[in-house]
């Protein structure tokens, strides 16, 4: 059995992978407050002690309203820990000769891109501060020359997670109030659910690859179609949707949302098969069953 020390493992993504793999894996994911990965010499001494075969860095500053407060700033919460911590971690796996695979976002692109989702390929251009952190990460991992696999996600939906809302929750938790939401018309996006991310994850654990990898749905949708969709999964009340243009709700928000906020996973399912990643609907008939067997379990 793999050991797989993780990083962020409380984490909305991070926490999915650590339960859905425990009998796969000889998991451990100590607490930032054990293990801050700022502190080089704390993730150094762990990682003698336990050993691992992989390390996973979930670990970051996903508050992308709050990172664009922090902008240019180098000794910003944001910063340190999307660049500074993931070049630590990166080169103790480099010293340890562990394999590492880094989590990253499709906030490394511009979001300009309209005619098909981002390849690993393309080039990144990221155009918030979230975006520029979490490139300097990457590019941080890969300078360590490190064994790295880094995998790009993209909008985690879980129907697990508590501590933070995802889109997914948000749209359910206010169409099930009886609340009206607002859902973007003209942006694209690949929403995830987590459990596929997790499963994705495990299989590159298991094959030890490296390189970049989009990890995400298999095909894409306005978040209005997204909201819709989870209505009509849920069966909820349609007319409680409302459509909102981009540029009006970024009118709002110090960090933009990208208009093409979307990932082409094809090189994961050429390489690993498909069946293992799915569709943004399959991916919410999913998420509600998830939901179903948890109230069952409360029983
Ligand atoms: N959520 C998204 O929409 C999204 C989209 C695309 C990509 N991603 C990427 O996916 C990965 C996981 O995101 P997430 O949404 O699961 O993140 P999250 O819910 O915000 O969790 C962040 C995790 O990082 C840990 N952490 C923060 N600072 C740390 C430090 N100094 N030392 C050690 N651990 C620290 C947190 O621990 P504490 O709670 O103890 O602080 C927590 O476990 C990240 O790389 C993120 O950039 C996320």
């Amino acid at each position: 059995m793999k050991k797989v020390l993780v990083f962020g493992g409380s984490g909305l993504v991070g926490s999915r992978f650590v339960k859905l793999n425990a009998n796969q894996f000889d998991i451990s994911a100590p607490q930032s407050q054990e293990i801050d990965i700022l502190n080089k010499d704390q993730i150094l001494k762990f990682t003698q002690q336990s050993n691992p075969d992989t390390i996973i860095n979930f670990a970051a500053f996903t508050q992308v309203e709050d990172a664009e407060a922090q902008k240019r700033d180098k000794e910003g919460i944001c910063y340190l820990i999307n660049a500074v911590g993931a070049k630590n971690v990166a080169e103790v796996c480099k010293e340890f000769g562990k394999k590492l695979i880094h989590i990253s976002t499709e906030y490394v692109f511009d979001g300009r891109k309209e005619n098909s989702p981002y390849t690993e390929e393309d080039k990144p251009s990221p155009i918030n501060w979230y975006g520029i952190t979490k490139l300097f990460g990457e590019e941080f991992v890969a300078e360590s020359g490190c064994l790295s696999t880094i995998v790009r996600i993209s909008m985690p939906f879980s129907s697990f997670y508590q501590e933070k809302k995802d889109i997914a929750r948000f749209f359910l938790e206010e169409l099930q109030a009886g609340r009206s939401i607002k859902a973007i018309e003209d942006q694209r996006v690949t929403p995830t659910v987590v459990s596929d991310i997790a499963a994705a994850l495990a299989h590159l654990v298991e094959a030890g690859s490296s390189g970049l990898y989009h990890v995400s749905s298999t095909d894409s949708v306005t978040p209005l179609e997204f909201a819709k969709t989870i209505a009509e999964v849920f069966k909820l009340n349609y007319s409680l949707i409302n459509s909102i243009g981009l540029d009006e709700y970024n009118k709002e928000k110090k960090a933009k949302l990208l208009k093409f906020s979307w990932l082409n996973p094809t090189k994961f399912e050429r390489e690993f098969g498909e069946g293992i990643l799915h569709t943004v609907e399959e991916g919410l008939v999913l998420f509600k069953k998830e939901i179903d067997e948890q109230a069952r379990n409360q029983l």
